[in-house]
């Protein structure tokens, strides 16, 4: 699936960038962000999706869309295997990229592990493996809110075993 994301690198903004932006806009209206908050962007292509008024950091296996992201925080890496501590973050956010990813459960599990309490997931409800994926999310998260927002379904999403879930 990267190289064909490396293929399509130019024209991915051209396409998608108004799209995305307005999931960008419902995930912000709808999570609470502090500027001393640290986030990761699964799957951040161009950076479209990592555009938060706090530090972002962006993971995409897509060299060619990373090229062409100018964000200063982004590293060459998939779901499946992040290279961060336990923990490590606020908020992770994944836009429109789950149904990309060759092994969505064990890609879950490492988003729960390097994530404190807040996750965010744009899911294309196209997408073949949507049953999959909602059924991987309800394992393995506890779903705050659900919007359906033109192609996708935005989950916002607590982890279920967090000590301080007061929200
Ligand atoms: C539709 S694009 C979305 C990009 C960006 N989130 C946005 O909103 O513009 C899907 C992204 O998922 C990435 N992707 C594919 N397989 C992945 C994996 N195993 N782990 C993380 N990202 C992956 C692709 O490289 C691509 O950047």
């Amino acid at each position: 699936m990267e190289d064909y994301y490396s293929q399509i690198s130019k024209s991915y903004n051209e396409l998608h960038k108004e799209e995305q932006l307005k999931k960008l806009a419902v995930i912000k209206k709808n999570i609470e962000i502090k500027n001393s908050d640290l986030l990761l962007d699964v799957g951040c292509g161009t950076g479209i999706s990592s555009q938060f008024n706090c530090k972002v950091i962006g993971i995409d296996p897509s060299i060619g869309l990373l090229r062409l992201n100018k964000k200063r925080n982004k590293i060459l890496a998939k779901a499946e295997n992040l290279p961060f501590k336990n923990n490590a973050f606020d908020i992770v956010v994944s836009v429109t990229a789950l149904h990309n990813f060759d092994n969505i459960e064990k890609a879950l599990k490492e988003i729960k592990r390097v994530g404190k309490n807040k996750f965010v997931f744009s899911v294309l409800k196209k997408s073949k493996r949507i049953s999959r994926i909602k059924t991987q999310i309800k394992k393995n998260f506890k779903i705050k809110k659900m919007i359906e927002k033109e192609e996708d379904i935005l989950f916002f999403l607590r982890n279920k075993n967090y000590i301080n879930n007061y929200d």
